[in-house]
């Protein structure tokens, strides 16, 4: 979720990037960089940190000039460092590019254009655009980055200048958000409107494949076809606040909203039809599994949750067996750990003190560390042995949503590939899960829908002082992360009960009017969960199921139904945990709570 911002003009250009980045702080960045076009070429100015770190390096060698782009950078290929920060240039600099997405052919086109000379500096997918853009470069900019964009695959919003055209600033976007802010006699181009609402509410949406030119003749827009085109003005009537969350009232259900596409941005590169899955970087071979003494999956709160649908899926999947711990018990139990032992340790910041004392005593043991993390260049990433990154984005709100989401999604890359290396999976199973995999995306957003139906059922609950979940099988791990997300926004408590064990205890707790959520998508225990249902509705308990379509008759016996689209049973977690979500946010809201920031929580835990 890295920011962009461009200014052509006749104002000095580097205050007004600043400025515009500054108000796209919101998205998350661990480096900044602006590219300024003057008399003497393109003065760049990047390092590694926040904004200030930039500003004062400004302020000490300031660079001129009325054109230019400016950065901030959220590391996904290469740790937050000055030299992959943004903005990236070719080899004799006449060219600058700042990037927001994933390059996925990068490597390919890195190699090819290594064989044609090309040098590179940094880690980063984004260098090989101004070199691939250099190479394409006959006299034409807006044509060598048409030609360049019709070789890259993945997503992008890229905003390009080049020294030997100094009087034009030029983008264009696939799949990642720009504007272009039309102001007298200047323009500016932005990843979002608040970078350039100080300026102008004047704004262009861009489309996917729509190329902008900034000069001084005006703002011109094109297709890839290179067909002019002519875009409707949209004014903007609302204030920055409100745009920095995407028009949603709250980062918690902005980033709720976002999970499809954080779905698929995790699954993208790592599993493609009729190929293996891919594992990034990670080299675990089947020599190394069928050697292995254990496996641990370790963990803190959500990402703990997370750990115990990947127990299942690890299980069922690879046939091997996994153990699930909460990190601040793990390290204190002294449990058994030998070189042959693989810890899975799972971590949106990367930064959660007891997570990363776990990684640390693991290796000292001499267990192989795999890290599953949000945060590119976090302690966790830097130090495990091996590391596969959920591309969810940052993550601003303190109850996870979408990072909770995306590790599943890990979890299951990871479960299919050891399947495959370990031959325990069938090629039909294989390619079926992947379809499966492949339709998340659309079935998250069609969950979403379900909004407006939770919103009522917190309007009518939302004054209860406890609720309870249950669960069987993966439905109970997903439970409890419901239970989790309720309490700690709305303060009403809850638990989360196996269906199994409501007999052995929780069952007195049920009495007439008791709030229960019951989760029904796992087939094979359907008629458990039903009796379950029955035993609470027995007691005078308000149950609102939530299964899978199809599953009509459970009509007969809870309260209300909520139904998720039909998945393979596997996969069923990604899905309900949405309902569940909203319906947290939508008690929290009711009762006035501040969704973001709850009482007593930091996003960070970083001491124990
Ligand atoms: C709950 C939540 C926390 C975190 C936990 C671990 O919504 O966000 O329970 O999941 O503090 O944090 P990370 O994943 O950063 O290690």
């Amino acid at each position: 979720m890295c920011g962009i911002v461009g200014y052509f003009g006749y104002r000095d250009a580097a205050p007004l990037l600043i400025e515009g980045l500054s108000k796209l702080e919101y998205r998350g960045y661990d480096s900044a960089g602006v590219a300024v076009l003057n008399d003497k070429g393109i003065d760049v100015s990047k390092c590694k940190g926040r904004l200030a770190n930039l500003e004062a390096r400004l302020e000490s060698k300031p660079i001129e000039g009325h054109i230019g782009i400016g950065h901030t950078r959220w590391a996904t290929h290469g740790e937050p460092s000055d030299v992959n920060s943004h903005p990236h240039c070719d080899c004799d600099i006449t060219i600058s590019v700042v990037h927001n997405g994933i390059i996925e052919n990068y490597m390919k086109l890195r190699e090819w254009l290594t064989s044609k000379g090309y040098e590179f500096l940094s880690e980063t997918d984004t260098e090989v655009i101004p070199n691939l853009i250099d190479f394409y470069y006959e006299g034409n900019l807006l044509e060598a980055v048409m030609k360049s964009v019709s070789m890259m695959e993945g997503s992008y919003a890229i905003g390009v200048v080049c020294s030997k055209e100094p009087d034009k600033l030029v983008a264009v976007r696939k799949d990642s958000p720009l504007i272009v802010g039309l102001g007298e006699k200047e323009s500016f181009i932005a990843s979002d409107i608040p970078a350039v609402l100080n300026h102008t509410r004047d704004i262009y949406l861009l489309e996917d494949k729509e190329f902008v030119v900034l000069s001084s003749q005006g703002v011109n827009i094109f297709d890839e076809h290179g067909e002019e085109l002519h875009k409707e003005i949209y004014k903007v009537t609302w204030n920055a606040d409100a745009a920095e969350k995407g028009g949603y009232e709250d980062f918690m259900l902005k980033e709720i909203h976002e999970q499809p596409k954080a779905i698929k941005d995790t699954m993208t590169s790592r599993v493609i039809s009729k190929e293996e899955i891919s594992l990034d970087k990670i080299t675990i071979t089947k020599e190394y599994l069928d050697n292995v003494d254990r496996i641990y999956v370790v963990a803190c709160g959500t990402a703990y949750h997370a750990g115990l649908v990947g127990k299942y899926a690890i299980e069922k999947l690879a046939k091997l067996q996994v153990e699930v711990d909460v990190a601040s018990e793990f390290r204190y139990r002294d449990p058994i750990i030998t070189d042959r032992t693989l810890i899975i340790v799972v971590s949106q910041s990367g930064e959660t003190a007891d997570t990363l004392a776990v990684l640390r005593e693991g290796k000292k043991k001499g267990a192989r560390v795999l890290a599953i993390t949000n945060v590119v260049g976090s302690s966790v990433s830097r130090e495990a042995h091996d590391v596969l990154y959920t591309w969810a984005g940052p993550e601003i709100a303190v109850a996870s949503t979408k990072a909770y989401v995306t590790q599943l999604i890990a979890f299951y890359i990871v479960a299919l590939r050891f399947a495959e290396l370990k031959n325990t999976i069938s090629q039909e199973e294989l390619e079926l899960l992947k379809e499966e995999l492949y339709r998340l995306p659309a079935l998250a957003q069609e969950t979403l829908k379900h909004q407006d139906v939770l919103q009522r059922f917190a309007y009518n609950t939302y004054t209860e002082k406890d609720m309870y979940f249950l669960g069987r099988g993966m439905d109970y791990a997903v439970s409890l992360e419901g239970s989790l997300k309720l309490k700690e926004i709305s303060y009403i408590h809850s638990d989360a009960y196996a269906g199994g064990e409501l007999k052995h205890g929780p069952i007195a707790l049920i009495e007439k009017g008791t709030v229960v959520i019951a989760l029904v998508t796992q087939n094979t225990l359907l008629d458990k969960m039903v009796s379950n249902i029955k035993e609470v509705v027995t007691r005078g308990a308000k149950v609102m199921a939530i299964t899978l379509e199809g599953n009509d008759d459970i009509e007969k016996t809870a309260d209300s139904v909520l139904y998720l689209p039909k998945i393979h049973e596997l996969l069923t977690p990604v899905l309900a945990v949405i309902p569940l979500q909203l319906l947290a946010y939508y008690m929290a809201k009711q009762k006035g709570c501040d969704v973001d920031k709850p009482r007593n929580l930091a996003k960070s835990v970083t001491v124990e």
